[in-house]
């Protein structure tokens, strides 16, 4: 026989768990004639049977439950399917803490940042030691802190070669500019890349041109154009972010931005650049919408990871107006567009690809090519060309 403290040091447990275990009935003690209560082994094996029912997660009154009558399977399920989500909790909480610790891929955080609180994202990034341009490379691309340099390492070993950088093509940009009810005199170009649509400004009207984009990388190319074509005097470049322009109040007649104004987000860039534009100016841009009220799952996926503030036309020609613009005029890129993107970039995929086996930055740009084939016509670039009011 055992006292209660000895019963309590053989199972681990206080004298006040012990006392209401015997008030629940779950224990019975005998009361000795000098008044102390005393345990049999039996009552040890039974805290024992508790402590064994406990450590699957059950409550003390379920544990009783069990014990005095047949078990409940659906006492035992519900337990189980709380358990189950309660590890699958904690597993998130473990591969958000390693993320953040370095030691494996912060993908999936990224992603949900940038859908439910991209503007607080980005400044997070930077308190992390980002600068503005990283901060924008991993929400866009590499959606990845820990391994950020080495995908964009091998992103930029795929598109340093590429002349396209987003899709367009000279007959749509044609087009958006024979909308145009002005003859600009000044055009800011934002996120020119390589300066396709540069040159095509430069030669459609004789205004001057200011072309824009944060990759000196591609100025430098947009800087061999302008020189071979002799165009020095009209046509300049800037390494500046679309974030931070500073060229003071109405200065150009024209903002023109293909495939760039997403980056810091459509409405952002409508409200942010406007006091650039002068009187009866506008604003180009196209932007990848969605162009069926019912696309396919895969395609949702994709650009919910990729372009979470994907829009149809509709919901963009509501942002324009509401953002103090006349829509002017509005279409849908060509195919040749795309083409003129991903047939060039899919042959480069083919010749570095085998170079960069496991790069992530390959498979997300395989991933998008795939998807560009098989899905195009659910999505597709939208030019908009929208009057200053
Ligand atoms: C999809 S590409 C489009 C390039 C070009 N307009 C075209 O259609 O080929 C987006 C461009 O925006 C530039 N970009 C990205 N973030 C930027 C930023 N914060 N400020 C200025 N340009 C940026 C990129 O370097 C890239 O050239």
């Amino acid at each position: 026989m055992y006292r209660i403290s000895e019963l309590g040091a053989l199972v681990g447990l206080s004298r006040t768990t012990l006392l209401y275990y015997e008030k629940l009935n779950l224990i019975c003690g005998k009361r000795l004639g000098n008044g102390y209560r005393v345990y049999s082994d039996r009552d040890i094996q039974q805290v024992r049977l508790i402590q064994q029912l406990q450590s699957g997660g059950l409550t003390l009154a379920e544990c009783k439950s069990c014990l005095e009558s047949k078990l409940d399977r659906s006492v035992l399920k519900s337990r189980y399917d709380e358990l189950t989500q309660e590890i699958s909790r904690k597993q998130t909480s473990l591969a958000l803490l390693s993320s953040l610790l370095g030691e494996s891929s912060s993908r999936s955080w990224h992603q949900i940042l940038a859908d439910v609180a991209p503007d607080a994202h980005i400044d997070w990034l930077k308190i992390q030691g980002f600068d503005e341009k990283q901060a924008l490379r991993i929400k866009w691309l590499s959606k990845d802190m820990n391994e950020h340099d080495k995908y964009m390492q091998d992103f930029m070993n795929v598109y340093e070669t590429l002349e396209s950088w987003g899709p367009n093509s000279e007959s749509d940009t044609v087009r958006a500019f024979q909308t145009l009810s002005i003859n600009p005199r000044k055009i800011l170009e934002i996120g020119c890349g390589k300066g396709n649509s540069t040159m095509l400004l430069a030669r459609l009207c004789d205004a001057r041109i200011v072309a824009t984009d944060n990759e000196q990388s591609a100025l430098d190319k947009v800087e061999d154009k302008i020189k071979q074509n002799n165009m020095g005097e009209r046509v300049s470049t800037q390494c500046i972010s679309m974030t931070e322009l500073s060229f003071g109040e109405e200065k150009f007649d024209v903002i023109w931005a293909e495939a760039s104004a997403y980056v810091m987000g459509i409405e952002n860039a409508l409200e942010k650049w406007k006091s650039l534009i002068s009187e009866n100016g506008a604003l180009v841009f196209s932007d990848l919408v969605w162009l069926t009220e019912t696309p396919s799952k895969e395609a949702i996926k994709h650009w919910k990871s990729d372009y979470p503030d994907m829009q149809t036309v509709d919901t963009r020609k509501l942002q324009i107006e509401k953002a103090g613009y006349n829509l002017q005029n509005t279409f849908t890129l060509s195919e040749q567009a795309w083409k003129n993107y991903y047939e060039p970039l899919e042959q480069r995929l083919n010749e570095v690809g085998p170079t960069l086996a496991g790069s992530q930055a390959v498979t997300d740009i395989q991933n998008e090519v795939a998807l560009f084939k098989s899905h195009l016509g659910e999505f597709g670039y939208q030019f908009f060309i929208a009057e200053k009011c």
